[in-house]
């Protein structure tokens, strides 16, 4: 099955361009985030397993699907995955939230975690990896590393830009979980910047520089 999910309906594509404006404020942009998180995991919660529970209605009593089985995490990579969170818990209030912490090397590029907190069980739950860029792939990569050095077995990595380069590392290193893109965009710059892309995405969303 291929395990790459581009979700480009119209409204996410809509709502990527006015963040991708550099005239977007942090206000707006926070809120696009959110948002497109949302949409985003209306399709990538698509294959959430349901069971037939009894209800009565105010006709009859019937048996109706409700979402059941593994209980659902999200998990923002800080601090810009932090900004998808609420989308997701909006379709899913009873999802646990993990957070793991990582941050890039401005000159090496590379990841380096200073935190990481997981929901139990982990090995149980599906687990939403949230981030909204994917750029050389060096934060995905490691964050899904630790997840499955705490066990953690089926999981989601939501993006809302990727660069074709971290996409392909993400899907070496982990070709066994599911991953959902906003829109792939052309390449990285050599400051390992996506281009177009939307600049930096932890600074847009918290008004720092
Ligand atoms: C950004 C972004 C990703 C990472 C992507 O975070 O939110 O986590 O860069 O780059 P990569 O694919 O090359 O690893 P950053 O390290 O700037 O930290 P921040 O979210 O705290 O700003
Ligand atoms: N992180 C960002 O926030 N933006 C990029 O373009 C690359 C990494």
């Amino acid at each position: 099955m291929e395990n790459v999910t581009i979700l480009d309906h119209p409204l996410i594509q809509h709502k990527i361009s006015l963040l991708r404006d550099k005239n977007t404020g942090t206000n707006e942009f926070r809120s696009l985030i959110e948002e497109i998180a949302m949409l985003m995991g209306y399709e990538a919660l698509r294959d959430l397993p349901l069971k037939e529970v009894q209800v009565e209605t105010p006709i009859e009593t019937c048996m109706t699907p409700m979402v059941a089985g593994k209980k659902l995490a999200v998990v923002p990579i800080l601090r810009a995955g932090l900004g998808m969170v609420n989308g997701i818990l909006s379709l899913a209030p009873s999802a646990k939230v993990g957070h793991i912490g990582l941050y890039r090397d401005e000159t090496t590029h590379e990841p380096h975690e200073y935190y990481c907190k997981l929901p139990d069980p982990i090995d149980q739950r599906t687990i939403v990896v949230t981030d909204p860029m994917l750029a050389t792939g060096g934060s995905a990569v490691a964050a899904i590393d630790f997840i499955k050095q705490h066990g953690g077995k089926t999981i989601k990595f939501m993006c809302i830009i990727a660069a074709p380069e971290g996409l392909k590392r993400l899907k070496e290193a982990h070709p066994d979980i599911q991953i959902y893109i906003g829109h792939l965009d052309r390449e990285l710059n050599e400051d390992a910047y996506i281009c177009p892309g939307l600049g930096d995405a932890g600074d847009r969303i918290f008004g720092t520089k």
